[in-house]
């Protein structure tokens, strides 16, 4: 890939960048000062970036801030330069922090989504001197992925770390944003399934990188059912962020309504305690303007009960879902095959 960094005005990136620390409780951007870089990503998992390099996430790096939309956007919201404003930044962009200062390197890339590797690159992949991945022993391996986790890495065995991020980006939590800058309420019909395992999906670990693999049923029903749940819980933050009767309160007010009615059908067809918990933590719930403080609890709530589920449950037991199930004629954009797995 063609390194192309992009100088920021180092002043006005770091004033950016305290604001972004100081807001980090919502923000899902990487931390720029341990982010690696996607070419650093590419040294092993070449066939990874060749599908990334296909995807949106790539090409809104080069496209977005010279649209006219951008531009209509940031007028109104009197942004000057889309790619120094945090803003658009903790969305659009990965920045990290160079030999020659701060830059903005690509767009949403393998970062943003596993977590910034400064603390975990050199241990997830250390199978332990004279090792390989099948002689490893299990304790090291304990070991390797608590190192992992502890330096920040959002592993995809853990569903919910990894896919928290998407709602972080396509549900916006700005309502000003959406109401005067006039961008859209986020993905409309954002779904983890349907939208990881089309032009994102990079399976490439168990074939070496032959082949961009299919999910099993088990994890695809876990992609469902936990995308519903993360979708839940950011509507439900998108609605406590609203302060005046416009698109982004209706919006996200009708979009809470129609996800528990969602997991209302999962619940019947496949019947677990966490979401039974979630129903009823969020069954008297005000969709009213100006009630972050209920909204938010309850948030936080499903967030609890999300990741429990992640942790009970390997989708096996949630046969009953299948029905419910976006097919693969709803998995958004094409998927990346390596040359030698076509034709
Ligand atoms: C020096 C080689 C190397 C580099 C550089 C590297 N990886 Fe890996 N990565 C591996 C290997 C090997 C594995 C398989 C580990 C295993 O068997 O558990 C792996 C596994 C992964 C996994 C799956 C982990 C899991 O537990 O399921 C992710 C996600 C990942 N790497 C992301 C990245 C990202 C993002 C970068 C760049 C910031 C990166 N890797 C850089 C070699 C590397
Ligand atoms: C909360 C995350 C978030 C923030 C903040 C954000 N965007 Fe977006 N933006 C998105 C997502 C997600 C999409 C894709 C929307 C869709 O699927 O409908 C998008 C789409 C767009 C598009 C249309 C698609 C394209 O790339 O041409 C433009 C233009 C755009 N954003 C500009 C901006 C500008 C300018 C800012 C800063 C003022 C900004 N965005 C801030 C998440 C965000
Ligand atoms: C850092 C923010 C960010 C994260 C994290 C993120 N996205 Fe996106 N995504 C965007 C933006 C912005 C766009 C629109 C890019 C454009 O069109 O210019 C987009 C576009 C897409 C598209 C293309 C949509 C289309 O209309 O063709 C897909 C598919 C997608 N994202 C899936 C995902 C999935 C799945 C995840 C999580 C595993 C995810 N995204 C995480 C910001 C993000
Ligand atoms: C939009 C978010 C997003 C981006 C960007 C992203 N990943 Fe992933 N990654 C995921 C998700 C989600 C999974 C689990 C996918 C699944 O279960 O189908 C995953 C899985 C993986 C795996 C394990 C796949 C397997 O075969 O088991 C590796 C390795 C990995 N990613 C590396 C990378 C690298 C390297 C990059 C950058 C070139 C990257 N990822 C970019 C979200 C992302």
């Amino acid at each position: 890939m063609a390194p192309q960094f992009r100088r920021i005005q180092p002043l006005r990136f770091f004033g950016i960048l305290a604001g972004v620390a100081g807001a980090s409780v919502t923000l899902g951007s990487p931390d720029p000062a341990k982010v690696q870089g996607p070419e650093s990503c590419g040294e092993c998992h070449k066939q990874e970036v060749e599908a990334w390099k296909l995807t949106h996430h790539f090409s809104t790096f080069n496209d977005m801030h010279r649209t006219d939309d951008a531009k209509a956007i940031a007028d109104k919201m009197g942004i000057r330069r889309v790619k120094s404003e945090s803003l658009c930044l903790d969305c659009h962009y990965t920045s990290k922090v160079t030999a020659d200062g701060p830059a903005v390197i690509a767009g949403v890339s393998c970062e943003s989504c596993h977590g910034a590797a400064h603390d975990w690159i050199n241990i997830h992949n250390d199978y332990g001197k004279g090792f390989t991945k099948a002689t490893e022993p299990a304790d090291h391996r304990t070991a390797r992925l608590a190192g992992a986790l502890k330096g920040g890495m959002l592993r995809p065995d853990d569903i919910y770390s990894v896919a928290q991020n998407c709602y972080q980006c396509h549900i916006v939590k700005d309502e000003k944003l959406v109401n005067v800058g006039g961008h859209t309420v986020g993905t409309a019909d954002f779904s983890l399934l349907s939208y990881s395992q089309g032009e994102v999906r990079h399976n490439f670990l168990d074939s070496g990188g032959k082949v961009n693999a299919v999910d099993t049923p088990e994890r695809t029903r876990m992609l469902y059912t936990m995308g519903t749940l993360l979708d839940l819980e950011y509507s439900l933050r998108a609605v406590a962020r609203s302060t005046e009767k416009a698109t982004y309160a209706v919006t996200y007010a009708h979009r809470v309504k129609a996800i528990k009615a969602q997991l209302v059908k999962i619940n019947e067809l496949a019947p677990t305690s966490e979401i039974t918990d979630v129903l009823a933590a969020t069954d008297k719930i005000s969709l009213k303007l100006n009630n972050a403080d209920e909204l938010d609890a309850a948030a936080d709530k499903v967030r609890a009960l999300a990741k429990a589920f992640g942790a009970a449950h390997n989708g096996s037991d949630l046969a009953g879902i299948d029905p419910l199930l976006p097919g693969p004629d709803t998995y958004k954009g094409t998927v990346y095959q390596p040359p030698a797995a076509k034709g």
